[in-house]
């Protein structure tokens, strides 16, 4: 391991070093080569954390960036593709799939022993033009659904545990969101989607991913009144995905992120905080950032509902806010923040956490 290596391993310190000897991995698929993982690198102890504590992976930064690499290997036991299992990238024209940018980030997460969230089988955001564009019939967009979600979720069948089969569709106001799929189909499209991933994957959890409804309002009671009517026709929902994009001040506290949880919970779903990252304004404190990353690794661990939390990019250099947002656990020069030590300590198992 090389001394800026060992440095960046023990950045992550705190965390056995497990040493991983792998092969080069073989790509899969496609034409994009694997992740080279290198020949040995840090790895989280097993049973280190009270919950599944993940990071989003980019394949251009896994691939380019040594530090990104060993920083996602060394912290974290859950990953989520940040872009590679999107619509545009998996199928960019009709029944024509290349899983070959996923299949590079699952292959390596698999290897480091991480859980996979696979992530998203629609949204109305990247989307190739096909779809976009087309004069759609219902019949013929629900075949066209039908067969991606059947294609994405069986190629991954076995290697992914949970799926965010429908992405945010609702509007701030509550309202079904406009997209492709609900201009043709209405709310239908979402059964469609969750009912061909179960059908492609029975063992998968099955999760709508929403943002903005951490705090009570319009779109949080929108919300629970879709998973409502999605469980009276028996759609086969498990889970809510609350992304928990915040800022330093003003974000969401630990109570709030629990209330939120809960009340999810008590519709009988598991809650996921999928894509948590916390933006710093100008002349705002790190510390604020961290009492924000804190608050929800500790909501996350004190809910029973909770199965997981994810961190929306590895550091600011890839955030997809920028490096400027500063809004992830690690700074532009992958060096930790007090946010990192933060969530790691607030996500640590100890003993009186259930097994
Ligand atoms: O792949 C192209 C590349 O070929 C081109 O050279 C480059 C420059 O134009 O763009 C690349 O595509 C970019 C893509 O990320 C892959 O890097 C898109 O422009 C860019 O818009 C896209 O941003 C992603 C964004 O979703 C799209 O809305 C972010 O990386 C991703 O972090 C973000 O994640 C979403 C979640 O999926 C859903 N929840 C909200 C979250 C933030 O928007």
């Amino acid at each position: 391991m090389t001394r800026r290596g060992a440095a960046v391993a023990a950045a992550v310190a705190g965390l056995a070093i497990v040493a991983v000897v792998v092969a080069a991995l073989v790509a899969r698929g496609g034409d994009t080569p694997a992740i080279e993982l290198p020949r040995s690198y840090a790895t989280p102890a097993p049973g280190a954390y009270a919950k599944p504590l993940g990071t989003s992976v980019r394949l251009d930064a896994a691939r380019t960036d040594a530090a990104y690499l060993r920083l996602w290997l060394a912290g974290y036991t859950s990953v989520t593709p940040e872009n590679a299992m999107k619509w545009e990238v998996v199928e960019p024209s009709r029944n024509a799939f290349d899983f070959s940018a996923a299949d590079a980030i699952v292959t390596a997460a698999r290897r480091a022993g991480q859980r996979v969230r696979g992530h998203t089988l629609t949204w109305d955001v990247q989307l190739p033009g096909w779809v976009q564009s087309r004069a759609w019939t219902a019949a013929d967009m629900e075949l066209a659904l039908r067969s991606h979600v059947r294609a994405t979720v069986g190629h991954f069948r076995g290697r992914v545990a949970q799926w965010d089969v429908v992405n945010e569709p609702l509007d701030d106001d509550g309202s079904l969101t406009r997209s492709v799929f609900a201009r043709v189909l209405g709310e239908r499209f979402i059964d469609i989607a969750f009912d061909e991933a179960h059908r492609a994957d029975p063992r998968a959890k099955l999760f709508l991913n929403e943002i903005a409804t951490e705090l009570p309002g319009p779109k949080q009671d929108a919300l629970v009144a879709l998973v409502r009517r999605l469980q009276a026709r028996d759609v086969p929902i498990d889970g809510v995905g609350l992304q928990d994009h915040s800022v330093a001040v003003g974000g969401p506290d630990q109570r709030r992120l629990e209330a939120d949880i809960a009340r999810f919970a008590r519709l009988g779903l598991d809650v996921e905080l999928t894509e948590v990252d916390v933006a710093v304004r100008p002349g705002e404190p790190e510390a604020a950032q961290a009492r924000n990353y804190r608050a929800a690794a500790a909501a996350c661990r004190r809910s029973r509902a909770c199965t997981g939390l994810t961190v929306w990019g590895v550091t600011d250099r890839w955030s997809w806010q920028g490096p400027g947002a500063r809004a992830t656990p690690f700074d532009a020069a992958s060096r930790p923040k007090p946010a990192w030590r933060a969530l790691r300590a607030a996500m640590r198992r100890v003993r009186r956490d259930s097994r």
